[in-house]
């Protein structure tokens, strides 16, 4: 019983610093340029269903879903209860680096 505590907790412990892991990955001011660009025009206003940057609401839930499938969802493209976006927020041409550091911003300013 003690045994599976431990690997329990083992398991915990790995899962929550591959997330930390993830976070570090991103840099967050370097993505605040890549969100003005690319991300703002839905973004900043909601438009089409988007969260809005800042909206603490509407970001708790996804940003519980762990960052690392946030920048999956904003690279893949993402289709939800309130719309669809596009891979890189339509703009191919972002590497997935700049995507990363973008959603890193938002998640950032939307806690
Ligand atoms: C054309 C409008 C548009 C643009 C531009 C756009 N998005 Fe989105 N984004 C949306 C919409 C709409 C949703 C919500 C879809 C839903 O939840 O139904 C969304 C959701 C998201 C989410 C949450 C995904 C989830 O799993 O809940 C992230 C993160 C995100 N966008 C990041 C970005 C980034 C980063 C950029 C810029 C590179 C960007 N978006 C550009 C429309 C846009």
């Amino acid at each position: 019983m003690s045994r599976f505590i431990t690997a329990a907790l083992c398991a915990v412990v790995v899962v929550s610093a591959g997330s930390v892991e993830a976070m570090a990955a991103y840099n967050a001011a370097a993505g605040k340029a890549v969100y003005e660009a690319n991300c703002a025009a839905c973004h900043k206003v909601s438009l089409m269903g988007a969260p809005k940057l800042g909206d603490k609401a509407a970001w708790a839930p996804r940003i519980a879903q762990g960052e690392a499938l946030l920048v999956s969802h904003s690279i893949k493209g993402f289709t939800g209860k309130k719309g669809v976006m596009a891979p890189k927020g339509g703009n191919a041409k972002l590497t997935d680096a700049q995507v990363g550091n973008a959603t890193a911003y938002m998640v950032q300013q939307s806690k």
